[in-house]
């Protein structure tokens, strides 16, 4: 660890497939607010970021639009920059993986790991699309749910009943390319030996490298047992070919975080005006204290496959991985179809950065906990603690500051004791901010900011303002309250830079940085106030439209099937429904549309039973819920696990719905 601070900051790579949404957002607001934070206290703090550029899912969407990857991966690399500028984000350096010192690492990083002898080959048999000549991910694989038999379902999970399976127990399974019917074959696939590393990474979750629940989630991982990792695609794939396999490729998450560090060695580059070696970008990433903000849905890759990377290739780990919860909007999952997929320029068409900006910073803190944006509660908290008090300050103060003294601040301030509290608060402020307490941080700033009014409220500077006796009076008081004011603009200036700089400029370029928080701003003038910030009106929301009613099914809607081939009571009698328990819920790794429930059957065990209902439920909603479980369906070994059961759930192939029971019934009681 180097001796003084020297820290490089990452936020997770975004795909370059798809525009910036809030979902995105909430990362790269978490890690700005922090990197400013940093270097608002002088501290030596490098933010990198990049477009994350390879994969099927790339290739093919530049397929569709006719264009090759490459002008599909600049083209919406410039969209994403300017997303990240229009809202603040203040990257060092915003690169692409598809770049020469990315290349050049991942074969770097690949040969020592071979070197190591943590490279293994072996063959394996998958899905293949004979007409595009691809091999197929399980999403790409389309065809008839083995068990409601609804047509038209993904090779992983049915959203109509929320069934999971592997693509082979698909009837009719075809291709989501080229509607051909998938051909088995085989191909030598590389793996990365990542059981390796597992007391090394046994040792990384007992540092505090890792969140507690991160350290938790990675200890069962660890028990369970690592199995080697499929490091290798074959070709056609978009990404960089593999040394001596000319058709095989790197899997996208194996450059992906690598891609972390060719970018700093393309900033190094830049900052040196010379290219750096590859020796030379290896030691200047060990000189770094590295610090990766990520979802916790990655978690997986930043905290076991890239340790044990890093490792296999001599380098070092990172320092610490912060990860955060999902967004949801207005309490549901962002969605296309329910019309809560809100993207980063659907949001600035009508509101300002800065104002999503505050609102995460006053709902986040340090842990992996979801976080709602609630449209209402946004504006009442933008009107209310932004303009209703923060602004109210400055606004009422300056202007009659400018109306009865000529704008010329006092020479003494008529409460240096209040003005000192407010700059002793800087303290703890800053180590909210440092452990990513921000909604604490924001409390507090709000607490004094109440103060601040009331010490207004209470001197009734506006009174003054009568009688020109009292001019010298309210020429004091409204010094004391713009300069109680400066103090609150320098703690936000991590969330509210813009807004931060237009304070600064408008008080003649004070300096807004913590340290200097404590001397106030005394003699001179100051010009007129400018509006700073507009309240947000009900119709500034209107564009945040109810979920619209979903269109009409392209399928057969289930209601208007005949119902199945008729049974028997013994037949149904077969089927074990049980009452289940819901004890936690998680999304799995790799899988969109999966979750990982651990039910309670009243068995005194837990069982993991999988089911397709992600894109429905948020998973902290579903815990202690009760749900409806077949307990005798033969257990299943699927990619992520193995799933011991079904939970039941009504489907018009739009959206999904859980089968509950009324309140009272346990845990294991038979359904009939
Ligand atoms: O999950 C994702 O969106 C990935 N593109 C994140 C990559 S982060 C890093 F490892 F590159
Ligand atoms: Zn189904």
């Amino acid at each position: 660890m180097p001796q003084s601070r020297k820290l490089l900051v990452t936020s997770a790579l975004p795909y370059a497939n798809g525009p910036i949404h809030l979902g995105h957002l909430v990362e790269y607001i978490q890690t700005d607010i922090w990197v400013r934070y940093q270097r608002l206290r002088g501290r030596f703090c490098t933010y990198v970021c990049a477009d994350d550029t390879h994969g099927t899912p790339i290739m093919l969407k530049a397929e569709q639009e006719g264009v090759t990857p490459e002008a599909l991966i600049t083209r919406v690399g410039q969209e994403h920059a300017r997303d990240f500028a229009d809202f603040g984000i203040s990257f060092d350096y915003f690169g692409s993986t598809h770049c020469p010192e990315n290349e050049q690492l991942a074969r770097d990083v690949y040969e020592r790991s071979r070197a190591g002898g943590h490279i293994t080959r072996r063959t394996v048999e998958q899905a293949f699309d004979p007409v595009k000549n691809l091999f197929l991910p399980d999403r790409f694989i389309k065809g008839t749910c083995p068990r409601c038999h609804s047509p038209d379902q993904y090779g992983d999970s049915c959203e109509v009943c929320g069934a999971t399976y592997a693509p082979s127990d698909l009837e009719d399974p075809v291709s989501a390319l080229s509607g051909a019917t998938p051909v088995s074959r085989s191909s030598e696939h590389h793996f990365f030996r990542l059981g390796d590393f597992t007391a090394s990474l046994k040792a990384f979750t007992e540092t505090d490298a890792l969140q507690p629940e991160a350290a938790n989630k990675l200890r069962e991982w660890l028990d369970a047992g690592l199995t080697d990792w499929d490091i290798s695609r074959d070709a056609p794939y978009f990404g960089f070919s593999i040394p001596g396999a000319p058709d095989k490729f790197f899997y996208v998450w194996l450059d992906a975080p690598i891609g972390y560090m060719a970018t700093l060695w393309r900033l190094l580059n830049a900052r040196q005006g010379r290219p750096l070696t590859l020796e030379e970008i290896r030691k200047a990433w060990g000189d770094y204290e590295i610090h990766h903000f990520i979802g916790k849905d990655i978690l997986y890759f930043h905290a076991l496959f890239w340790p044990a990377m890093l490792e296999a290739a001599g380098l070092a780990r990172p320092h610490a991985i912060h990860a955060h919860g999902f967004l949801t909007i207005n309490g549901k999952k962002m969605s296309k179809s329910r019309g809560t997929f809100i993207t980063a320029r659907d949001y600035l068409a009508h509101l300002p950065a800065e104002y999503l900006r505050y609102y995460l910073a006053a709902k986040l803190n340090g842990r992996i906990e979801d976080i709602d944006l609630n449209f209402d509660d946004f504006r009442a908290r933008i009107n209310a603690d932004l303009v209703g008090k923060l602004i109210n300050i400055a606004s009422r103060s300056a202007q009659l500051l400018t109306r009865f003294a000529g704008g010329r601040l006092a020479e003494t301030l008529p409460d240096p004791a209040l003005f000192q509290e407010f700059a002793a608060a800087g303290e703890d402020i800053g180590i909210h901010y440092e452990r990513r307490e921000y909604s604490r941080a924001i409390k507090l700033i709000m607490e004094l900011a109440d103060r601040a009014n009331r010490y207004i409220d209470d001197a009734k500077p506006w009174e003054m303002g009568r009688d020109p006796a009292q001019h010298g009076a309210l020429r004091a008081v409204c010094t004391q309250a713009l300069n109680l004011f400066r103090v609150l603009m320098t703690y936000l200036q991590p969330v509210l830079p813009a807004a931060a700089a237009q304070v600064s400029t408008w008080l003649g370029g004070t300096d807004l940085s913590f340290e200097s928080a404590g001397i106030p701003l005394l003699g001179g003038t100051i010009e007129p106030y400018q509006h700073l910030m507009r309240r947000v009106d009900e119709k500034d929301l209107a564009w945040v439209a109810p979920a619209p009613a979903p269109p009409p099914a392209k399928t057969q809607a289930p209601a208007a099937r005949a119902p199945a081939a008729t049974i028997d009571t013994a037949d149904f009698g077969r089927v074990d429904l049980r009452v289940a328990a819901v004890v936690d819920a998680q999304t799995v790794e790799g899988a969109d549309k999966l979750l990982r429930l651990s039910l309670d059957l009243g068995e005194g065990r837990l069982r993991t039973v999988f089911a397709g209902i992600r894109r429905a439920y948020d998973p902290q909603t579903l815990i202690g819920r009760h749900v409806i479980c077949v307990a005798n369906l033969a257990a299943r070994k699927m990619r992520f696990g193995v799933s011991e059961g079904m939970v039941l759930a009504a489907g018009d192939g739009q959206d999904i719905f859980l089968l509950g029971v009324d309140t009272g019934a346990k845990p294991g009681m038979p359904v009939r």
